[in-house]
């Protein structure tokens, strides 16, 4: 979608919010796959619910997104514009053990970051991609660490009020692959608090996540991390694997040979060919294993 309306257009740029006029999805997503909008990066917290409201008026639907490394994006010509914050420098504050940190910062660059500055507690977030605020919306998790732990407060636009606010930890619950924040909540800032630890020590957990994440995941291909949640108790990429469907394709979609959770653009996969092979997945699993997986990649159709 094209903003047309000049006035909307002309008071954009006061409003902190510099325009990418019919920029590709499939050039900011992990998994390469996604259409074309016009995508509005965000300088100013302050300006956002200008900006939103200024776009409502105008009649122009819009989304949120973080860093693009769990979203499977249709294709074509996109019914709503995107909404991106811009990173602002620095991206992280430190004040004692605790982290201020901007909802645009990358999540790993983040976790080095702190640990340079003895505070860990993160180790297992390291090779997660993607932004702070993607990662905080959806309690992103690896090797027994979830973000979740260490929130003390959250910057959150809520579109519902259309109003700016902080939220203390534990307003939010936090849970496996959930938090209770609504769906058009745009995260903007948090703060955490962290454990004080000693550099040299973080690095060593932080290489043995390094490892084991190299060891069992298609690091070097476009994907979008794991497709299906993990069912109460049950191994969504174990499933996958057992019933013998590693490499299994739609078109350029592929189920990963290293990780059968992992599916993969192999090359110029579509969003159609990506949504064929998951349900196609999906229903191999109930069938064999009567589990109904549940999608862990966020999908933004048309
Ligand atoms: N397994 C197989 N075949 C496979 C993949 C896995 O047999 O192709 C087996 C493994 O051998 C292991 C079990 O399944 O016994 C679990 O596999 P793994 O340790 O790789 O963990 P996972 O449950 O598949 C979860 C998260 C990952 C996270 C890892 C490490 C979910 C959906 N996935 O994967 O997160 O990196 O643990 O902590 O919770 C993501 O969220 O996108 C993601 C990649």
């Amino acid at each position: 979608m094209r903003i047309e309306d000049q006035k909307i257009l002309a008071a954009l740029p006061d409003l902190g919010v510099d325009r990418k006029p019919g920029a590709s999805l499939a050039e900011i997503t992990y998994l390469g796959i996604g259409g074309t909008t016009d995508l509005l990066r965000m300088k100013k917290h302050e300006s956002i619910p200008d900006v939103l409201n200024l776009l409502d008026a105008g009649g122009i639907p819009f989304k949120f997104l973080g860093g693009g490394s769990n979203l499977l994006v249709a294709d074509g010509e996109l019914p709503w514009v995107v909404v991106q914050l811009a990173q602002p420098d620095p991206d992280v504050v430190i004040e004692g053990n605790f982290a201020m940190v901007d909802a645009s910062a990358e999540l790993g660059r983040m976790v080095t970051f702190c640990a340079k500055r003895d505070l860990g507690g993160m180790e297992g977030l390291i090779g997660v991609p993607g932004t702070v605020g993607g990662a905080l919306r959806m309690n992103a998790g690896a090797y027994g660490i979830q973000i979740g732990t260490y929130v003390r407060e959250v910057k959150v636009y809520r579109a519902a009020g259309r109003t700016i606010e902080v939220l203390k930890g534990d307003q939010i619950s936090f849970e496996y692959r959930h938090t209770s924040f609504a769906p058009d909540d745009m995260m903007l800032a948090v703060k955490l608090e962290l454990p004080s630890k000693p550099f040299r020590e973080i690095l060593q957990g932080i290489r043995i996540c390094n490892e084991k994440r190299r060891a069992s995941q298609p690091l070097g291909q476009k994907s979008a991390g794991c497709i299906f949640k993990n069912p109460p108790g049950a191994s969504a990429g174990r499933m996958i694997d057992e019933l013998g469907l590693k490499g299994l394709s739609v078109g350029d979609a592929r189920v990963s040979d290293r990780h059968a959770n992992f599916f993969v653009n192999a090359g110029t996969a579509s969003a159609e060919d990506m949504l064929a092979l998951i349900a196609d997945v999906r229903e191999r699993v109930r069938k064999a294993y009567g589990f109904e997986l549940e999608n862990e990649v966020v999908v933004w159709n048309a």
